[in-house]
C-alpha cells in the first residue's frame, strides 16, 4: 500500500513549495492537485463558460447555468500528469497547460469549478489513482477529509491571510510584478471565501501555523512529522 501524506490548507498557506521540498527529502512523489482543478478551470474558459472572474455573487440562475455547461464539458476531458525532472506537468487533453493554469484569471476559474459538485466527484478517482501509484504527498483542500480519509499523515498548513498576502506580493515582485499589499490581501480573502466551503480540516490532522515561520523551518517541520510517521 502506498504511505500517503494529505497537505491540505488554504491558499498561498505555502503547501506546494513545502510540499515539493518535503517530498524530495523524504522520497515520496509530489502531488499537486490544485492543477488539476486549474486544468478543468481553464477547460470552462476556453469553452466560453465561465470567464476567470469573481464568482461569489453570480446570481442563482446563472450560477446553475454555469454549472450544468460544466458538467457536460467533463466527458470531453481526459486529464494526465507526467514528471519533467521533478516538475509535474498536466495535460488536457494532452495539451501540456503548466503555463496557463498559472495566470490570475485561471486562478479564479479554478476557484470557480472547484467549487461545483461535479467537478469534485469528476476527480476523485483521479486524485485516488494517483496517490495508490507511489509514496506521495499530495497538496490540496479536502485531502485529508473526502480523497484520502486513510491518508497516514495528515497536515492543515495555514497562516495569517496578511502573512499570506505578504509573501504572494514578495512571489509577484521577483516576477517583475509590482502590487500594493492591500490589493493582494483582497484577493487572498477572495479566494479564502470563494475556496472556503472545499477547505476542510480533518479532525486527526496536525494543525501546522506557519505565519512565524521561515520557509525552512515549515519544510523541517513536514518532514518531521513524515519521518515520525513513515515505516
Ligand atoms: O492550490 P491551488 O491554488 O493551485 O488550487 C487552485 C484552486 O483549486 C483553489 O481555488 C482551490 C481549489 N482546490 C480544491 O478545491 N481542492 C483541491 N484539492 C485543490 C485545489
Amino acid at each position: 500500500m502506498a504511505f500517503n501524506v494529505a497537505l491540505d490548507g488554504p491558499s498561498g498557506a505555502g503547501k506546494s513549495t513545502i510540499a515539493r521540498a518535503a517530498a524530495a527529502r523524504c522520497g515520496m512523489v509530489y502531488i499537486d492537485t490544485g492543477a488539476l482543478y486549474r486544468a478543468i478551470g481553464v477547460a470552462a474558459m476556453r469553452a466560453g463558460i465561465i470567464k476567470g472572474e469573481k464568482s461569489t455573487d453570480r446570481p442563482g440562475e446563472e450560477q446553475a447555468a454555469v454549472e450544468s455547461a460544466v458538467a457536460k464539458l467533463l466527458p470531453g476531458i481526459v486529464l494526465s500528469i507526467a514528471y519533467i525532472g521533478t516538475e509535474q506537468h498536466v495535460f488536457l487533453n494532452g495539451e501540456d497547460v503548466s503555463e496557463p493554469i498559472r495566470t490570475p484569471p485561471a486562478s479564479l476559474a479554478a476557484s470557480d469549478v472547484a467549487a461545483q459538485k461535479a467537478v469534485r466527484a469528476y476527480l476523485l478517482d483521479t486524485q485516488r489513482n494517483l496517490a495508490a501509484a507511489n509514496d506521495s504527498i499530495l497538496d490540496g483542500r479536502d485531502i485529508g477529509t473526502v480523497i484520502l480519509p486513510q491518508a497516514q499523515v495528515k497536515i492543515f498548513l495555514t497562516a495569517a491571510p496578511e502573512a499570506r498576502a505578504e509573501r504572494r506580493r514578495l512571489q509577484l515582485q521577483r516576477k517583475g510584478i509590482e502590487e500594493p499589499f492591500e490589493k493582494v490581501l483582497a484577493e487572498v480573502i477572495l479566494r479564502d471565501k470563494q475556496d472556503e466551503t472545499q477547505t476542510q480540516i480533518a479532525a486527526d490532522a496536525i494543525l501546522l501555523d506557519t505565519s512565524a515561520l521561515t520557509l525552512e523551518e515549515s519544510i523541517q517541520a513536514v518532514v518531521s512529522l513524515i519521518e515520525s510517521k513513515k515505516p
